[in-house]
């Protein structure tokens, strides 16, 4: 196994602004997508917006993944391509920004309600978010990975909804994917301990029914066996000595950073 690789202040100089020029773009995103949009304009909308601040998309190419983002609609999971489909009012749509941005990659996700939704997809994105945030609690020195991991499953299972196994957050750096792996369930085998100045991207998929996914023939698209629901939220987070810092985080934008 790959060691976890130990960020120091001078790759924090150049990962911090990785990120933002993520969660801005994440942002923006955020306020592009409206009934009646396809997947392929959100897709060539992020795409202008990573190359405006400078970056470009961790995920064109990667594997031969042929997207900037990953744009997962309703029932699909995460990894969704971008496509001539059409957001209706009521769709949700989980949207995966990844940027590498002077030699390192920031890496968030976020679902989003187009125009509105049902209180049902609602309380999805509601409970999947707020297991992003209980499990960026527990990222802290002398904690280990199963800490986070039970965090987020503990409170999504006693909401009814079931965590995907399959995909799992991950160390990032100068890679997409780097040690460790960070499950969204507690797994014996995810147990490092975490120590500052590791950067992980916490990424809980949730699905409103049972947990089990199958890939679709694009060879890509995750979705629901059940055909259910699922919600997806990411953010890539500084393991430090005290508090976690949640890199992805848009109002530290590359502004207010004063980067050169
Ligand atoms: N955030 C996802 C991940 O960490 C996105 C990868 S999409 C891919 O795996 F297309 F690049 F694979
Ligand atoms: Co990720």
């Amino acid at each position: 196994m790959a060691a976890i690789k130990l960020k120091s202040e001078d790759d924090l100089k150049l990962m911090r602004p990785a990120c933002a020029v993520a969660a801005e773009v994440l942002e923006e995103i955020g306020a592009f997508i409206k009934p009646g949009v396809t997947t392929r304009q959100v897709d060539e909308f992020a795409a202008a917006q990573i190359k405006s601040r400078g970056g470009k998309s961790a995920f064109l190419g990667y594997r031969k993944y042929p997207c900037h983002t990953c744009l997962s609609v309703n029932e699909e999971v995460v990894h969704g391509l971008a496509t001539e489909r059409e957001l209706h009012f009521g769709d949700i749509v989980s949207v995966d920004v990844g940027v590498l941005y002077k030699g390192f990659i920031g890496d968030n996700a976020k679902t989003f309600a187009v125009g509105g939704c049902g209180v049902a997809a609602q309380r999805l994105l509601d409970v999947t978010e707020q297991s992003l945030y209980l499990g960026i609690a527990q990222a802290k020195s002398g904690n280990r990975v199963t800490d986070i991991s039970r965090a987020i499953q503990d409170y999504v299972e006693g909401n009814g909804f079931g965590v995907v196994r399959e995909f799992v957050g991950h160390g990032v750096g100068r890679s997409m994917h780097e040690e460790p792996q960070v499950p969204n369930f507690v797994d014996p085998k995810s147990n490092q301990k975490l120590k500052p100045g590791m950067t992980i991207a916490i990424e809980p998929m949730v699905n409103a029914g049972r947990p089990d996914v199958k890939i679709l023939k694009d060879g890509w698209t995750v979705v629901t066996q059940d055909g259910s629901l699922s919600a997806h939220f990411e953010h890539t987070v500084l393991v430090t000595d005290g508090e976690p810092e949640i890199l992805t985080c848009a109002t530290k934008t590359l502004s207010k950073l004063k980067v050169a």
